[in-house]
């Protein structure tokens, strides 16, 4: 294939792309960050944002909403939260919050935060994500955390009273847990004139989030006695300091988009021009896949000698184990150049320093939901033209870049303009179960940024009623639905680790909810396929890939939790650490609950088959054809199954066992299962599948199952 670029040379490349070569910057080492050099406090009074301190400050005392816009890089979360601590603003024990939609995102930034101030993380400044708190009561002044996790912090402490000032952070991602937030603290400001809002966003959509606080937030009394301050929000502007990034784009689409991000990458290092690549792909998959034909890539090294550097590829996705996340982070040693193949994890949210380069997929994993049948599934779609201008420029940080797009200008120009928020594509239980344990009993009424569908909604209700979240009137029920919510899980996981509770196996039942949370147990970095099949095929179980974690950990736990011992097996051993901290942290909510995490001596699984079944009865199916005819070749004789639960109107789905499932050979007759991702042929790919009886069904959830009984008898 042609060379993608050489220095000192204007050709056209594999794909008809050219690029201007680098200057007489060509062949010389790496660079990484022009600013390496210069002390913290100056690279601070550098970025954009610095210029606005003042005027930041002035609008942040005078309104209870600012809503700042800027340009990714600019300095909004690093900076404006030690504004405000510099500022007075965490004085007498309150603390600034920092929100980001993503756990990674609070982490590092916490740590450069941390780094600039002079401090040690976890003192002054601090994060908290899901599962994990490195904070200090009374000595933490700036807290970043997820979104999720300060939405949880309002069920003991509706008011936030720990807060001085909030700061939502990429609202532009309109994550469903950042729209909540939104909508509840339009509530609280009403309640608390004294707390500030401060909405950071990457572009300018931000005028519906600021039109959303116009309407008078302080009211009456609260106004009074807040004096001054302006019931309008702020908007302000951070001009960014970007450098130009030069777009190219196919000119032919590519079929495969990972091996064609992965020739252009290889392609770009044969140059030798510095600088590193960031890779847009939409998930793990994809990520490890390139990752390992990276690998090959460099083993074979022809390429590196034309370009004197070496590669060194890594993957950055939301499933990696923290550490790994932050390794994909760290500037290349000298004389390497990095290709990080990430997920849209990359398109905002985190600094990778010296990217001069992106190549990018246009495609992201979303949600999508349909209200009809209430499934929600994971679906790679075409981004939108707002996301891909965000991808592009993470080229320009530094210096001049490019950004290669895998389509054709002309798909290009097809694509949406913005993203659909999250709260409008994404099926709704746990953020409803969340609104009513916080007393929002009228949900439909509740005042949303953007409604979700009114459908999505009813059967959220519905779902919620089956798992006895709610009552009749639609309330949270006492102590069920209370329970369920306070649990820091997805509802149906809350809902069948209590249901565990009752069938004696809860500490069984935490363990398999911490290694759904987790992901990706399975090391499938640098492993092969066939490895990595017979590695599973050594824990796997006729009843599911749910019962196969349990053995996973049980084996692990046998080996008294060896490092050695997982790379033996192609298990992740930091996911695993990690899952046992998690699977500790939801036993000590179980013995607040006064539950005992108990386990089921011996083989016998039916109990822990049983309770997953009491939360996923929504997702439970029956094998329906055993060959499916089709048309396409490729899909016949697919063993399509069928929703048990009625889906109304439309076509129901037609589900298959994913690939990735220990079940995928045998098939049993009755399953549940835990997600479904959209795949080939219109088919739902299940994951995370466990084998049940269908006579458990009727008896866990009566008023959904009646007819299942006689259906399985006959
Ligand atoms: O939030 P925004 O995208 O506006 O910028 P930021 O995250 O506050 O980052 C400002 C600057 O801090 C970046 O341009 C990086 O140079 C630096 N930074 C870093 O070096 N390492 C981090 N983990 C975060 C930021
Ligand atoms: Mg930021």
């Amino acid at each position: 294939m042609a060379a993608f670029l050489r220095p000192g040379e204007r050709q056209p490349g594999a794909f008809g792309v050219s690029f201007d070569a680098d200057r007489g910057n060509a062949g010389t080492a790496v660079l990484h960050n022009p600013n390496a050099r210069l002390a913290l406090s100056d690279q601070r009074r550098r970025l954009p944002v610095f210029e606005h301190r003042r005027e930041i400050l002035y609008l942040v005392e005078h309104h209870a909403v600012t809503v700042i816009v800027g340009e990714t890089g600019s300095g909004k979360t690093t900076q404006i939260p030690q504004y405000l601590l510099e500022a007075g603003w965490c004085a007498s024990g309150r603390m600034v919050a920092c929100t980001q939609p993503r756990r990674v995102a609070a982490m590092t930034v916490a740590a450069r935060v941390a780094e600039e101030t002079g401090g040690v993380l976890g003192r002054e400044i601090g994060y908290a994500i899901r599962f994990e708190d490195v904070s200090t009561p009374d000595v933490t002044k700036i807290r970043f955390c997820t979104d999720g996790v300060l939405l949880r912090e309002m069920l003991d402490d509706p008011l936030l009273t720990r807060y001085s000032v909030v700061m939502v952070d990429e609202a532009h991602e309109r994550s469903m847990a950042t729209d909540t937030l939104l909508g509840l603290l339009k509530k609280v400001l009403r309640r608390r004139p004294d707390l500030r809002l401060v909405i950071s966003s990457a572009t300018l959509e931000a005028d519906k989030v600021a039109a959303f606080f116009d309407t008078a937030t302080l009211r009456g009394k609260a106004a009074a006695a807040a004096g001054g301050l302006r019931r309008t929000p702020a908007l302000l502007s951070v001009a960014g300091r970007c450098h130009d990034v030069q777009v190219h784009y196919l000119e032919q689409p590519a079929p495969d988009y990972v091996r064609a991000a992965v020739t252009a990458a290889a392609d770009l290092h044969a140059t030798g021009l510095p600088g590193d690549i960031l890779m847009f792909l939409t998930g793990q998959d994809e990520c490890e896949a390139a990752v390992r034909m990276l690998e090959e890539e460099a083993r074979r090294g022809r390429r590196e000698r034309a370009s004197g550097l070496r590669l060194m590829p890594a993957a950055l996705y939301a499933g990696l184990p923290a550490a790994a996340q932050l390794a994909a982070l760290e500037p290349p040693p000298r004389g390497y150049r990095k290709v990080v193949a990430a997920t849209n994890i990359a398109e905002t949210s985190v600094t990778i320093p010296g990217v001069c380069y992106v190549i990018d997929c246009c495609y992201a994993k979303v949600k999508v939901y349909d209200p009809l049948s209430g499934m929600e599934a994971l679906l790679a779609a075409p981004i939108s033209r707002a996301s891909a201008a965000q991808r592009a420029g993470r080229a320009g940080r530094t210096r001049p870049g490019h950004c290669l797009r895998l389509c054709t200008e002309a798909a290009f120009a097809e694509l949406p303009a913005a993203s659909v928020p999250e709260m409008q594509r994404a099926e709704l239980a746990g953020t409803v179960l969340q609104l009513k344990a916080l007393g929002v009993d009228n949900i439909m009424a509740f005042d949303w940024l953007a409604p979700p569908p009114a459908e999505a909604m009813v059967r959220a209700l519905e779902l919620l009623h089956a798992l006895g979240a709610l009552g009749d009137d639609a309330r949270l029920t006492r102590p069920l639905g209370l329970r369920i919510s306070e649990l820091p899980l997805d509802p149906r996981l809350g809902a069948a680790l209590l249901a565990a509770g009752r069938l004696g196996c809860a500490g069984d039942m935490a363990t398999v909810a911490a290694m759904l949370c987790v992901q990706s147990v399975w090391f499938a970095g640098g492993g092969e396929r066939r490895a990595l099949e017979a590695a599973k095929e050594k824990f796997a179980v006729a009843e599911g890939d749910l019962v196969t974690y349990l053995n996973v950990w049980k084996a692990w736990e046998a080996s008294g939790r060896s490092g050695r011992w997982a790379h033996r097996h192609l298990v992740n051993h930091r996911t695993m650490l990690r899952a046992a901290d998690i699977r500790r942290q939801l036993l000590q909510h179980l013995w607040r609950l006064g539950i005992k995490p108990e386990e089921v001596e011996g083989s016998d699984d039916a109990p822990v088959r049983r309770a997953l079944a009491a939360g996923l009865f929504h997702n439970a199916a029956q094998l329906a054809e055993t060959t499916y005819e089709s048309r396409d070749a490729a899909f016949a004789g697919t063993h399509v199954y069928r929703l048990l639960r009625s889906t109304g109107p439309g076509l129901p789905p037609r589900l298959r066992i994913g690939a990735a499932s220990v079940l995928a050979r045998t098939r049993p007759q009755w399953l549940v299962f835990y997600q479904v991702q959209l795949g080939a042929g219109g088919f739902h790919d299940m994951t995370d599948v466990a084998a049940i009886e269908p006579g458990w069904l009727p008896e866990l959830a009566p008023h959904m199952f009646h007819y299942v009984r006689d259906a399985a008898r006959g």
